[in-house]
């Protein structure tokens, strides 16, 4: 379990933060739905094996059936989805049950899916912030393993809020990945 992949579409700040934070696992492997992902530019420039086909226009299992098996070819036991703006198919999330998990931008189970920032600052809440969770077949919905809250201030924008909760995800997301190959 402690051979990582981690996933990703974009950026790729959260996929940093868990490479340069990890004590009881190793990333084996960055894989990327898009080529162009700039954090895919980063893990290659830190020397990380990374596997990248874009994702658009493939038909969804068989697509998932390839990334599965280059994630065996490195022997990956725990998965790691890091911005990761692809809904996974039901049989890859069975053949890797359990072993998925997943960081989310907002305290679930409030806002699943997307624009959680905007959500939270619409609805006058006082608090938003960011989840770690088991991936299961329902979108964001599947075991929580940790939250770290963060405060809405008056005058908060989408744009500062979710600068904000980014840097609570790099701190929540390796501590508890750390802990979760150990389980
Ligand atoms: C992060 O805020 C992550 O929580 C969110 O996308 C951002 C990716 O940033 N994930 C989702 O919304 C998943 N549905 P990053 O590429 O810099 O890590």
């Amino acid at each position: 379990p402690r051979r990582v992949g981690i996933l990703i579409s974009g950026r790729g700040s959260n996929m940093r933060a868990l490479v340069e934070n990890a004590i009881s696992y190793e990333v084996a492997l960055v894989v990327s739905n898009k080529p162009r992902a700039p954090g895919l530019e980063w893990a290659r420039a830190h020397g990380l094996p990374t596997w990248s086909q874009d994702s658009k226009g493939a038909e969804k299992e068989a697509y998932d059936r390839v990334v599965s098996a280059v994630l065996d070819e490195q022997s990956v036991g725990t998965i790691a989805l890091a911005g990761f703006m692809r809904i996974l198919s039901p049989w890859f999330v069975e053949e890797w049950r359990g072993r998925i998990v997943n960081i989310h931008p907002s305290l679930l189970p409030k806002y699943r899916g997307l624009d959680t920032h905007a959500r939270a600052i619409d609805a006058g809440d006082k608090i938003a912030g960011c989840s770690v969770h088991i991936v299961t077949d329902e979108l964001d919905a599947g075991e929580v393993l940790g939250q770290t809250e963060v405060p809405i201030e008056p005058g908060e924008t989408p744009a500062s809020l979710e600068q904000r909760v980014l840097l609570a995800e790099h701190a929540l997301y390796p501590r508890l990945l750390n802990e979760f190959v150990c389980r």
